[in-house]
């Protein structure tokens, strides 16, 4: 299994979370790269796909949303994960409403993409990296969802990132199975 793992990340959270995907998948046998969305020149060498972003104002970040479109043709012919980080997957009232609307929102980037799973995982607020701009908004809009207004806020789940690439695994490697089976 060779599987490219392409992340977008503006503040730094989602690339970690990214590379423990990656470590992951690379312990359980497959040959993972890990590269930056809008870094990917070629898709040839990869018969698998994970592809992830923050979500910001209830989009994937633009360079996330173009790679799947311009690559949708061959994405649409292999097995494929999406996952996205929110600060709202981090807050158990406001989980079920961005985990539903992401489910809605991604599979319309790229329609001939058929993601066999789309994962929520809980981001990093850091009020301490984002430019004036930014503060304003997040707190703003934070606030008023109840959430923290200053400081450092981590809520990254490392157990349900590792347990989910290893269910993304398993799901790949059936999968690829069944396809090579048809072949022959
Ligand atoms: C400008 C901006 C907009 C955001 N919009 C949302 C949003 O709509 N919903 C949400 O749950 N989290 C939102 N977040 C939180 C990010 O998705 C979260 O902090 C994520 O972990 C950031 O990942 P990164 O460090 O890889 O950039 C937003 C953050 C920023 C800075």
């Amino acid at each position: 299994m060779r599987t490219l793992i392409a992340y977008e990340t503006a503040h730094g959270s989602t690339e970690a979370v990214a590379e423990v995907i990656a470590g992951r998948l690379r312990d359980l046998g497959a040959d993972a790269d890990l590269q930056r969305c809008r870094n990917v020149d070629a898709v040839e060498p990869y018969d698998t796909f994970v592809v992830g972003s923050p979500v910001w104002g209830g989009n994937w970040l633009k360079p996330a949303r173009r790679f799947v479109r311009r690559f949708e043709e061959q994405l649409a012919q292999a097995p494929i994960a999406y996952f996205h980080t929110s600060g709202a997957a981090g807050d158990p009232q406001q989980r079920p409403e961005i985990e539903q609307m992401m489910e809605r929102t991604l599979p319309a980037y790229a329609p001939g993409v058929e993601p066999l799973s789309i994962a929520a995982f809980a981001g990093v607020i850091d009020y301490d990296q984002y430019n004036f701009a930014l503060r304003l908004v997040m707190k703003a809009v934070v606030g008023r969802a109840g959430g923290p207004t200053t400081g450092r806020h981590d809520m990254r789940d490392w157990d349900h990132i590792r347990s989910w690439a290893d269910e993304i695994y398993r799901m790949f490697s059936v999968e690829l199975q069944g396809r090579r089976g048809n072949v022959n």
